[in-house]
């Protein structure tokens, strides 16, 4: 690969992720690497400069998160938080336990001239720690202070090593970014080699030789993951893509036929589409449990690759759409399993094929650019998320064609309505789902005893946090009226205003 990347060592900080975004974000490749892999990888690759993020341990603490300095000997390094107090650690200097915790804003004084931290608009920080510098290794200057904490940034300019307390990487420090980019253009003398065009590029290059004269199973639901990944194996390969659609009747109304239009008319005339509706709905009788739903929908996608063996048996390779925070989150086994993302189960031995994810380094907003690279049309591109058991988990009990109906008519009248009105803008997902309970109401003089209708629509950055949207009161009115006017079987709409946690994106 030509192009220079900055390892973020990850300590265990809740913000690692976000610092390799914001490195990203100025257009110069990163990666986060887990501490105990962290030397050898750093001596093994010599990225251009190394960050080392905060943590929730201690560096006083036996068996505290560690690294081997004498591996970052003239490489740019930026500690943040854990990352500046196991600089000091380990560098000579020495770290305290502050005796308080110190979490939230604060306003730092910058005390030495032409330092990274001085010179800003700004001073105000975000700090969340317990530990601090109490004394700076030798040859390191202190560059900035706050009441509380005395050494609250230090470099030491000639060796290219420098730390900060606080957060730069967070959009609670407003200059934040200022401090980053000083660090990787002005220290580190980074170039910005690393663009959506760049990415295309190698990644072409890399599926042309791993692949050969081979080809290359793609399985599209319409999303965005998968069409972006399919556009850039055509754009490799040709037609020794084999993209495959599936429709199990659970997408939203209309769509299987968009999605295969979409696909045809844009940039693959040899889309194969399987209608297995009917399979997906008979196996689906009877089951209420959202991770048995799960199961069985994942289970019978297998089952429709088996059934087409013959249609797809010369495929070498299956490429799966997985994206960088999968491949981080793979990476941390400590987390609790809420409910199961990635549905399609074990592959079938007759396919023995080899995986390959062309996607694996990029966040979701980086696919999207990549996806408008390569040409494909907004409404692609633009596409909110949308889970692979598709409406199976926005109904809750069993999943039968006549209430995947409602939920999709329903669901047909919300997003159109936010559509007309110009509400859908920096929405991150919005739908309708259907719950399994009836209630009383009346309508034309006669009383009901049907289903509620829940509308969701939520804003979030990576769909690890969310909150829900302030949809005018008038707006949410209109659909609800609708609703209940047009969707038989609905007699009540309820809007959610849960954020995540506690709640979870979708209701199952
Ligand atoms: P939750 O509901 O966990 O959802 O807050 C987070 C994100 O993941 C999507 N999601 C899924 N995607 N298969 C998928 O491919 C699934 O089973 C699944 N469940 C949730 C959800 O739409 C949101 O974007």
């Amino acid at each position: 690969m030509d192009h220079q990347t900055v390892y973020v060592v990850d300590f265990g900080g809740q913000y690692t992720q976000l610092i390799v975004r914001r490195v990203r974000e100025f257009g110069v490749y990163s990666e986060m690497i887990a501490w105990p892999d962290a030397a050898a990888k750093i001596r093994e690759n010599k990225p251009s400069a190394v960050i080392l993020s905060g943590g929730p341990r201690s560096t006083l603490e036996e068996g505290a998160p560690d690294l081997d300095f004498s591996v970052l000997e003239g490489i740019p390094t930026l500690g943040i938080c854990y990352g500046m107090q196991l600089m000091a650690h380990r560098l000579g200097g020495k770290v305290e336990a502050a005796g308080h915790k110190e979490y939230g804003h604060r306003t730092y004084k910058p005390v030495a001239d032409g330092s990274i931290v001085d010179a800003l608009t700004s001073y105000q920080v975000w700090m969340s720690h317990g530990d601090q510098v109490l004394e700076a290794p030798t040859g390191f200057i202190t560059t900035a202070s706050t009441d509380s904490c005395p050494i609250a940034a230090f470099e030491n300019d000639a060796k290219h090593i420098y730390g900060v307390q606080f957060h730069p990487e967070v959009s609670h420090t407003p200059d934040g970014k200022t401090i980053l980019r000083r660090f990787l253009f002005e220290k580190a003398n980074l170039k910005a080699d690393w663009t959506s065009q760049t990415f295309i590029d190698e990644q072409v290059a890399l599926i042309r030789e791993t692949v050969g004269d081979k080809k290359v199973l793609c399985a599209v639901s319409g999303g965005v993951d998968s069409s972006v990944m399919a556009a850039l194996l055509i754009r490799a390969i040709g037609d020794r893509a084999v993209c495959v659609f599936v429709d199990h009747g659970l997408m939203r109304k209309n769509e299987a036929e968009q999605v295969i239009e979409t696909f045809r008319g844009h940039f693959h005339a040899n889309l194969k589409a399987f209608d297995e509706k009917d399979r997906f709905f008979g196996k689906l009788k009877g089951v209420t449990e959202p991770e048995k739903k799960r199961k069985t929908i994942g289970e019978q996608f297998v089952c429709v690759f088996e059934d087409h063996a013959k249609e797809l048996q010369d495929c070498d390779f299956l490429a799966q759409g997985t994206l960088y925070p999968d491949v981080i989150e793979s990476g941390s086994p400590t987390a609790a399993k809420i409910k199961t993302h990635h549905n399609v189960g074990g592959l079938p031995d007759w396919m023995n094929m080899k995986l390959i994810e062309p996607l694996r380094w990029l966040f979701k907003d980086e696919v999207r650019e990549v996806g408008r690279m390569l040409g494909l049309p907004d409404e692609m591109v633009d596409r909110e998320p949308f889970p692979g058991p598709g409406l199976g988990v926005r109904i809750l009990g069993e999943v039968t064609p006549e209430r995947v109906k409602m939920v999709q008519d329903a669901d047909y009248i919300f997003r159109s309505v936010l559509k007309e009105r110009g509400l859908n803008k920096g929405i991150w997902q919005s739908y309708a789902a259907l719950l399994d309970v009836r209630s009383v109401g009346v309508m034309g003089d006669e009383r009901t005893y049907e289903h509620p209708i829940v509308l969701r629509a939520v804003e979030s950055e990576d769909a690890m946090t969310a909150r829900a949207v302030a949809i005018p009161f008038d707006a949410l009115e209109h659909i609800a009226n609708r609703i209940v006017n047009e969707v038989n079987g609905v007699n009540r709409v309820f809007y959610d205003l849960t954020s995540k946690p506690p709640a979870t994106i979708e209701l199952e």
